[in-house]
């Protein structure tokens, strides 16, 4: 069988990122540029500026990322672009420069979910087994997801209001610690101890998760505090977040293998580089004779080699679109 190189694009967010992945498993070569210290200087990604620097940006990445593969498109098989969810500014960027692309060099063009990529950037890591469970933890989403078999994707559990990243970085943002928070407050949380006395976030029998009540907790303590004249540790404070965090996630996380008798889990998302849901995982992985498959670092925040990589599982499935795809700020896991 010949190879498949899928050329993906990434740029729903604050990241424009290409790729090149060989079969779904093996990474050619990946740009990755982020806008992240534009966006610090106002605590937040500012969806205008974003879409802005990706039109900048796309064509130079697109280029960079052939030069580094030292391939052209001519060796490239099909295209695969994220189309959602995501900022709608951002995502068309992306899905007008794969598009373009398709039609001028007559490439199949493959849609993929900003999700699907998170999930499928452990194929790079080892090739996925089914079924499994996916623990998915970004800045937009919080989801317990069954999958019987490839692109077999069945929701368990979802938050109910905010994302478990969206809540670190607003976590962060009210110790004043910078943007973006969630790796700042997993860092600060070991030089602190579980002191504050904070709730653990809808500990029931779902598998659903509610992490605005914490946040709410993180944000009246240090109001309280700051009004008594006291100071806030926020070693401590991070310390005492992480660890409800940690504990409701992997708590529903392993409920959820053992009552759908699942030996496969995955972790996908932004959050899925925090060390304190890494390590939780891979202690009761290992009690419970789990295979657990996190993604290195550089796989775990956006980059295109995940888009590339689940692309490359939908293009074997047959999943194309037309060269008028369009962008969905918002859409479901399919
Ligand atoms: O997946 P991602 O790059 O973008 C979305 O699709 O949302 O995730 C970004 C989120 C941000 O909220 C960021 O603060 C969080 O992931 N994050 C972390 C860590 N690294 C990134 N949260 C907690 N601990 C980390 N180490
Ligand atoms: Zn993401």
């Amino acid at each position: 069988m010949n190879d498949v190189y899928i050329l993906g694009i990434e740029s729903s967010c604050d990241e424009t990122s290409v790729s090149i992945v060989k079969n779904g498993c093996e990474e050619i070569a990946t740009v990755v540029l982020s806008q992240i210290d534009t966006h610090a200087n106002y605590g937040g990604v500012v969806p205008e500026i974003a879409s802005r620097m990706h039109v900048e940006n796309i064509t130079i990445v697109v280029e960079e990322c052939l030069s580094r593969a030292q391939m052209t498109m001519d060796e490239i098989t099909a295209i695969a672009v994220t189309y959602g969810p995501g900022l709608i500014g951002s995502l068309l960027i992306g899905v007008v420069a794969a598009s373009t692309l398709a039609y001028i060099f007559h490439k199949p063009l493959v849609p993929v979910h900003h999700i699907a990529g998170h999930i499928y950037a452990n194929n790079l890591e080892k090739k996925m087994e089914f079924p499994l469970i996916a623990l998915v933890v970004s800045g937009g989403h919080t989801d317990l997801i069954y999958m019987k078999d490839n692109y077999c994707f069945s929701k368990i559990g979802g938050t109910l209001d905010d994302a478990v990243g969206e809540a670190y970085d607003k976590v962060a943002r009210v110790a004043s610690i910078p943007y973006p928070g969630g790796p700042l407050v997993d860092k600060l949380s070991y030089e602190g101890v579980d002191a504050y006395p904070l709730p653990l976030p809808l500990d029931d029998d779902s598998y659903n998760f509610s992490f605005s009540g914490l946040k709410s907790a993180v944000i009246n303590l240090v109001h309280n505090e700051e009004q008594r004249g006291n100071t806030v540790n926020k070693a401590d404070l991070a310390c005492s977040f992480q660890s409800r965090v940690v504990e409701i996630l992997t708590k529903k996380t392993m409920r959820a293998l053992k009552e759908y008798d699942v030996k496969n889990l995955i972790v996908a998302g932004g959050v899925a580089a925090n060390s304190g849901i890494r390590n939780r995982l891979k202690e009761l992985c290992q009690e419970q004779s789990v295979n657990l498959t996190v993604p290195s670092l550089k796989y775990c925040t956006d980059n295109a080699a995940m888009i590339a990589t689940a692309g490359y599982f939908a293009y074997n499935l047959g999943r194309r679109a037309g060269y008028d795809l369009k962008a969905l700020a918002t859409t479901k896991l399919n």
